[in-house]
């Protein structure tokens, strides 16, 4: 439900220890943690891609193509709920940790390497458009 644009990336860098997987990734730091509304998400345009960052009850963070693998509906304007999304158009519960519909839907929306350091939201830029890690925190 709810989402704004965040902030286009203030730093380039690395995070150090603990991030996820993303060879070759360089780190974009986009916005706060506590810029992304709790079981809420934002949005980012980033390289010509939306990705909808979504913040879990827990504070951890994840990062997907803002489009839903049904129809492409705005994910970000979905709710929340564990490590799950529910799509607002059609009702398909995507994953937050692997972007893949819940079944008996199939389907999966294109995850993005994120990482949460210092209360800061970092993106790994060559990760785009997907790439192997484990998103959450740091
Ligand atoms: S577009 Fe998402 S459920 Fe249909």
């Amino acid at each position: 439900m709810n989402s704004s644009p965040c902030k286009a990336p203030e730093v380039e860098g690395a995070p150090e220890t603990g991030a996820p997987d993303a060879p070759g990734a360089r780190w974009s730091r986009i916005c706060a943690v506590s810029d992304i509304p709790v079981l809420g998400a934002r949005t980012l345009n980033y390289r010509g891609t939306v990705i909808a960052l979504f913040r879990t009850a827990d504070d951890r963070v994840f990062a997907l193509r803002d489009r839903c693998p049904h129809k492409g509906g705005p994910l970000s304007q979905g709710i929340v709920h564990g490590e799950h999304v529910t799509c607002p158009l059609h009702g398909w519960v995507i994953g937050l940790r692997d972007g893949a519909a819940v079944a008996p839907d199939s389907g999966c929306a294109a995850r993005h390497a994120v990482c949460v350091k210092e209360g800061a939201v970092w993106l790994a830029a060559a990760a785009l458009p997907a790439a192997p890690f484990t998103p959450g925190s740091c």
